[in-house]
């Protein structure tokens, strides 16, 4: 008999919008789409267009936990949304979710991956047959917050898998993830769409949406590009639809060296459990542009928190400008040192975006001339009396800069800022930090993605093992 089963259309959107509760303009207009069993898709599109809100609407998410309206039918194997409950769809379709930390909830990633089955009715085999196909064996009996993230990932597809779902998708799943993580992941889901299932992918890395047999890219929440040319990301015109073409040159940079040292980091070493930090040494000069590499759980963050005193000194020196990190108060280093988060998520805590920005002014004693300036750089004046929580990612990763960058910090320390903002925002940003690299600022990333900063780095840091060399 034929097989003819890759013509099942496994999602069918008609004329689908949805605006959420309150909110001034639809996140999405009439979007239609169907989405055939086995394929791979790619999402691609600026921030806040509308990515994240289309996949919540393909998982019955939106409208079950989301107030506001939709209008139009979204139906996933023949299922309405709307009219079926949410366990009956979710058995259909499993998503990673862009900020996948919420979506895990015991303390051990075994009974993670059991909670799926009613009563934790899996049988031990099919717990083995899902942990070797997600490299999880060793892991089984860990804590999943305590794993790396490209784990954490895999835990949480795991738990999708164990219900065998047709569909998964994956919100901006490599946003933390260093490549060989990335490497992994995609074998992952290259098998896993050999053997049958649909998978949809949304992303701002176009090299890791090179895979995909199939294109979309939503603008402003229309569909507007839906190809299944495999040489589509290779097209110049991308980039005028918001899409970081594959191989963009970020650009060579001359070195500057810096004789006034600024930060000397002595023999630092950090112990919980196991040791973390051993012996670490370095000097940064005034000025400089530093960037920090090393694979997922290698010491990066810890590193730098150890810098704006999150985390105190357990063996070795900091010095800073001259004075050792332990004369400093928490305030004093607060507003000599801006640091940004690895996830905006962990920096956005007030009611509007006006306060978001002014909080820090007030905690920090300083006046509001830089307010409106702030807001207007990093494009979020019409956002101004906004909700921080209800933005998209990448327009949360901006608001997360605009909230430290106000002050001014003569040290900025910037943990993967990158992985949530589309091209533009990303291009915008390097022009920022070039323009404030060259009034004399000394900058601290840590990234995964060196080419970003290509135009910028002075030096190359690498942390590996609790040790650091220079590269
Ligand atoms: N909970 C919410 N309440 C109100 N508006 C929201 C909410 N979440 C998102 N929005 C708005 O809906 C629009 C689409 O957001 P969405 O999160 O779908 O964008 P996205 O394409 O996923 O962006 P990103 O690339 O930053 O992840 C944006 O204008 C955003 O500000
Ligand atoms: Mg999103």
């Amino acid at each position: 008999m034929v097989d003819l089963s890759w013509l099942i259309m496994v999602i069918e959107i008609e004329n689908l919008s949805f605006s959420f509760l309150g909110a001034k303009k639809p996140a999405l207009k009439n979007i239609n789409l169907r989405i055939k069993r086995g394929e791979f898709v790619a999402i691609l599109g600026p921030n806040g267009c509308g990515k994240t809100t289309l996949a919540l609407c393909m998982t019955g998410i939106i409208p079950h936990f989301f107030r506001g309206k939709l209008e139009g039918r979204v139906l996933i194997n023949g299922k309405d949304t709307r009219e079926n409950e949410i366990h009956d769809i979710i058995s259909d379709v499993g998503i990673l979710m862009q900020d996948y930390e919420s979506q895990l909830f015991f303390p051990r990633v075994d009974d993670e991956i059991r909670f799926q089955i009613e009563n934790f009715g899996i049988s031990s085999k099919k717990m083995e047959e899902i942990s070797k196909e997600m490299k999880l064996s060793p892991l089984l009996k860990r804590n999943p917050l305590e794993l790396s993230e490209g784990e954490k990932q895999r835990v949480i597809i795991a738990s999708i898998l164990v219900t065998d779902p047709d569909i998964l998708i994956l919100d901006e799943p490599t946003s933390q993830l260093d490549s060989e993580e990335r490497e992994h992941l995609l074998g992952i889901l290259r098998h896993l769409n050999a053997h049958g299932k649909t998978i949809i992918l949304i992303t701002h890395n176009t090299h890791f949406a090179r895979y995909c047999s199939r294109f979309l890219v939503i603008r402003d929440g229309r569909i507007v590009e839906d190809t299944r040319d495999r040489g589509f990301l290779e097209k110049a015109h991308i980039s005028d639809l918001g899409i970081e073409p594959i191989n963009y040159n970020w650009g060579n940079h001359k070195i500057s060296t810096s004789n006034d040292l600024q930060i000397t980091i002595r023999d630092l070493s950090y112990k919980v459990e196991r040791p973390v930090l051993k012996k670490i040494s370095a000097d940064i000069g005034n000025g400089e542009f530093i960037l920090i590499l090393g694979k997922n759980g290698s010491g990066k963050t810890t590193l730098v928190k150890h810098l704006n005193k999150l985390l105190k000194v357990q063996k070795g020196r900091i010095i800073i400008n001259g004075k050792g990190i332990e004369d400093y108060s928490q305030r004093e280093i607060a507003k000599l040192i801006g640091f940004i988060f690895q996830n905006p998520e962990h920096q956005i805590f007030r009611n509007s975006v006006e306060d978001e920005i002014r909080f820090t002014l007030d905690s920090l004693g300083l006046n509001e001339d830089n307010l409106n300036k702030t807001l207007e750089l990093f494009n979020l004046k019409e956002y101004r009396d906004r909700s921080p929580h209800a933005f998209s990612t990448g327009e949360k990763q901006r608001i997360a800069l605009a909230s430290v960058l106000v002050s001014e910090p003569d040290i900025i320390i910037l943990d993967e800022p990158m992985t949530y903002l589309d091209f533009e925002a990303k291009k915008h940003l390097i022009e920022y930090l070039r323009a404030i690299k060259e009034s004399g600022k000394t900058i601290i990333v840590i990234s995964h993605y060196p080419d970003y900063y290509k135009s910028l780095t002075d030096r190359r840091f690498i942390i590996a093992d609790g040790k650091i060399s220079e590269e």
